[in-house]
């Protein structure tokens, strides 16, 4: 067999991001001949030459893929041809608050046209439940002439990969699985015993569509919890981050969740008003759970503003003209993932008060910044010169000892500095 075959067979990954570029690299180590299809041509040309832009996989690791002989991007439609397995990882965003399907649509229909019978197509995407059925086995089933569980396999598996956790990875991490019908649930399940430790079938596959979903939506829902409690603890006076503490040493019962500046990412400000729009569609209700959850994270950036408006005034400082130190534009800590960042929120209200907002961030690309944001590195003189520091995004290569022993005050919405009188806690 030659080397471009892959033992296992060919498996096109359509869509190169944060989930799929992790999946075909780990497929390769298994033993799959890989390719990455894209819409990008920057980024194919740039996985093409061994640069990987996720954290999570190193350039070395891209570049072992590529002298395999087993992996290549793509932006053309005909190197998926004589797939045996495709899993479709495409953005799912929301345009005006309502799912944007059409990235899921699009790339369906470019693989429609090489489904051969007995191929397996899965859906990682997260999405509402009845996607996999509803929108993208008609799409296969139109671009290819064949019926999904007869002459094809079909199934959704959610992604649920963590960027930057050192802990619990992919190929650690439990994969939920489901199939159409019991023939594409053993396809499914098959696929993925070969990528990861784990597999934990389900019975179709709206119920790991729901899976995802409610696995977001708890997390949303919990960090909300601690941050309305963070600003209410605020002016009750009591240290939330000690309460916090205090509660997790309950070993039942109670889950640790720690307030933040927002959330940011893909999928926590998005993933829960997929389902919640779905709810709302098709039984005219309101998932009060999740709204109320959007509006306390929301909300967050503008409190964090608030706090060190407060702080600025003790000091009888106005935030027009002050110098303001944004340490992290990322939405957490050691990922360059920007999308949808509750730092960038903060950096337009402090720049929209008339603010010189500065940002050290060695994780996001400097043109993903508004230009008027000034990038530095944050370094004693940097952190020294600020009146106030932010910290957002508690990335591992920032040197909190410079932070502390440099800044004149900072507001850390992390808890990750030591008390100190300069010091603010969220
Ligand atoms: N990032 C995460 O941590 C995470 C975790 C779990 C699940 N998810 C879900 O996985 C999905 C993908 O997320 P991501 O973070 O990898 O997104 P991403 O933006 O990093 O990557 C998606 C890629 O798909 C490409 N693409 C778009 N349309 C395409 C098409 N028609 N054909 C081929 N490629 C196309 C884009 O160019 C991009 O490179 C989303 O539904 C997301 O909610 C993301």
């Amino acid at each position: 067999m030659p080397a471009s075959q892959g033992a296992l067979g060919k498996l096109v990954v359509v869509g190169q991001g944060y989930v799929g570029l992790p999946l075909a690299m780990r497929a390769i180590d298994v033993g799959w001949a890989v390719v990455g299809l894209d819409v990008d041509e920057h980024r194919v040309k740039h996985l093409n030459e061994g640069e990987s832009y996720v954290e999570d996989v190193p350039s070395a690791l891209l570049l072992a893929a590529i002298e395999s002989g087993r992996y290549h991007a793509s932006v053309d439609p005909a190197a998926c041809a004589d797939f045996d397995v495709a899993v479709i990882t495409v953005p799912t965003p929301l345009r005006d608050g309502a799912p944007d399907l059409s990235f899921i649509e699009e790339g369906t229909a470019t693989i429609a046209r090489y489904l051969r019978p007995g191929a397996t197509v899965v859906l990682e995407s997260t999405t509402y439940p009845g996607t996999t059925e509803e929108l993208v086995s008609p799409v296969l089933e139109a671009g290819s002439g064949l019926t999904a569980g007869v002459d094809f396999h079909l199934g959704y598996s959610p992604e649920r990969i963590d960027p930057g956790n050192r802990t619990h990875g992919l190929v650690s991490t439990p994969k939920v699985v489901s199939g159409i019908d019991a023939a594409s649930l053993v396809a499914v399940q098959r696929f993925y015993d070969s990528i990861v430790d784990t597999t934990v079938p389900v019975s179709n596959p709206k119920v790991a569509e729901m899976t995802k979903l409610l696995e977001n939506t708890f997390r949303h829902v919990n960090i909300a919890l601690v941050n309305e409690l963070a600003m209410f603890a605020s002016d009750l006076g009591v240290d939330v981050w000690e309460a916090i503490d205090a509660a997790s040493t309950k070993p039942f019962g109670f889950m640790r969740f720690t307030p933040g500046p927002g959330v940011g990412g893909h999928c926590l400000p998005i993933d829960p008003s997929y389902l919640s729009w779905r709810v709302k569609r098709l039984l005219g209700q309101q998932f009060r759970l999740i709204e109320l959850a959007n509006d306390v994270n929301d909300h967050m950036p503008d409190f964090v503003v608030q706090r060190l408006v407060l702080a600025l005034n003790r000091n009888r400082q106005a935030v027009n003209g002050s110098r303001i130190l944004l340490l992290g534009l990322a939405y957490k800590a050691n990922t360059s993932d920007d999308r949808q960042s509750p730092a960038v929120v903060i950096a337009d209200r402090l720049l929209a008060l008339g603010a010189q907002v500065r940002a050290a961030d060695p994780h996001v690309l400097d043109d993903h910044t508004d230009g008027r944001v000034v990038r530095v590195v944050a370094t004693a003189e940097e952190v020294a010169a600020a009146d106030a520091v932010l910290l957002l995004a508690d990335h591992d290569s920032f040197d909190l000892d410079v932070v502390f022993n440099s800044a004149r005050f900072v507001l850390d919405t992390r808890h990750r500095l030591p008390p100190g009188p300069q010091v603010e806690y969220l």
